[in-house]
């Protein structure tokens, strides 16, 4: 076999075969097929698509690219979550130690933020002490004592993707349905969970710009789960405006905490409440109440000990961005876009987000935004207010913002987009 012969089969649309496939993720791996050979071979699969044989196959050598974790030996079942990335998208925070207050265990195993999108550990790093590297010893320690555990896929779990998915960051070939599905389901499956709910984004932040598109990926992920005895299901919702009213990583926490405490903005906890209840659907606990679990501050209890087991102080004060920047309303009306990917842009040139794996993001900054689609805003009211260490980043970040808004003549009709699409 050659990895030539592989492209070639790709680039003429052709079928992969099942030792194509196997052959050429195995080598991947190894290094024996070079990363411009595994990036042409993604352009390929971008332009000529991969079908549905094709697309489990794939996930089969991936997932048998490195090991496999067990959760067995726990007494609750295992439910997870994963969204495919959005702006403002602080949910797995309450919504892990909410479903474990609720009698599952919550394996959540996340990512960093890359480009616009926010990343779950990078969020949660704002928190002093706090550690995202646990081994898997580790890791089940927390998930048996406190019910849930947030932290990175150790290096043995699927090493394919993580090469794979490095190289697609870089090549331009993220935004493939039979890639992205394979990326996000061979962790999923390989870390072991019994049941998975997908928060599929559709929207100006999302990778999914459409809901036709984001239907495709949800049914090729939920079809990959089903195949491998994972009980998954997924949500088709809305990132056309970001969720909550901060973009950033400990401005993040603060409103995730927020919600914990009973409070928070009402999107959040609608997606929250949303995604529990599947997640405990799916793993066929049907007697608890999230609302009530929330409210009367057992998830906040799991929260608390869920971060002290990682290292993380839960009542340390949050790192504050050095500089602020406010940007008034323009005018008086009805605020009827606040658009996902522009602040997502701008939070990230303030320094939330980095260009490249390696460089460190800032704690502190970010957007916090004081109206959402439907508010009304009076002319010079502060709108959206910029967070950074680095000043020089704002006449950046302003740019990214200029246009992400739209203010309608006062009393002007305006009907919001659910949070949950379908
Ligand atoms: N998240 C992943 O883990 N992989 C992708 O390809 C896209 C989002």
């Amino acid at each position: 076999m050659d990895a030539i012969s592989v492209i070639r089969t790709k680039r003429d649309r052709g079928e992969l075969g099942d030792e194509q496939i196997d052959w050429v993720i195995d080598a991947y791996t190894r290094g024996e097929v070079a990363d411009e050979q595994m990036s042409a071979l993604a352009m390929a699969i971008l332009l000529n698509g991969m079908n549905r044989r094709e697309i489990a196959r794939w996930t089969a050598a991936m997932i048998a690219s490195g090991e496999r974790m067990d959760f067995s030996s726990l007494s609750r079942p295992t439910a997870d979550k994963h969204s495919t990335g959005g702006v403002g998208d602080k949910i797995t925070l309450p919504l892990a130690p909410l479903v474990a207050a609720c009698g599952a265990a919550v394996p959540q195993l996340s990512g960093r933020g890359l480009g616009h999108t926010g990343g779950t550990l990078d969020k949660l790093e704002s928190i002093p002490g706090w550690r995202a590297l646990l081994s898997n010893e580790e890791m089940l320690h927390v998930l048996e004592t406190t019910g849930a555990v947030i932290c990175a896929a150790g290096d043995g779990l699927a090493p394919a993707d993580k090469k794979l998915y490095a190289l697609r960051d870089v090549t331009g070939t993220v935004e493939a349905i039979p890639l992205i599905a394979s990326s996000i389901m061979s962790k999923k499956i390989a870390e072991g969970t019994g049941s998975l709910v997908l928060d599929v984004k559709v929207g100006s932040g999302a990778f999914m710009k459409t809901i036709e598109d984001a239907r495709e990926l949800a049914s090729t992920m939920v079809g990959l789960g089903t195949d491998h005895g994972v009980q998954t299901v997924a949500l088709l919702t809305d990132m056309s405006t970001p969720l909550g009213l901060t973009a950033g990583n400990a401005l993040e926490v603060r409103e995730s905490v927020e919600v914990l405490a009973g409070g928070g903005p009402a999107d959040v906890v609608e997606l929250t409440i949303a995604l529990a209840r599947e997640m405990l659907d799916a793993a066929g606990i049907r007697d608890a109440d999230p609302a009530k679990a929330l409210a009367d501050g057992s998830a906040m209890d799991v929260w608390r000990r869920m971060i002290a087991a990682q290292g993380g102080d839960p009542d340390a004060a949050l790192p504050v961005a050095r500089e602020q920047h406010v940007i008034k309303a323009p005018a008086s009306g009805v605020l009827t876009r606040l658009d996902a990917y522009g602040i997502g842009v701008a939070a990230w040139r303030l320094g939330a987000g980095r260009a490249r794996k390696e460089d460190p993001v800032q704690a502190g900054a970010g957007v916090e935004m004081h109206a959402k689609p439907g508010d009304t805003v009076t002319e010079g009211q502060p709108l959206l207010t910029l967070h950074t260490d680095t000043p020089e980043r704002f006449a950046y970040a302003l740019e990214a913002v200029a246009g992400s808004y739209d203010i309608a003549a006062p009393g002007t009709a305006f009907t919001a987009s659910p949070v949950v699409l379908e």
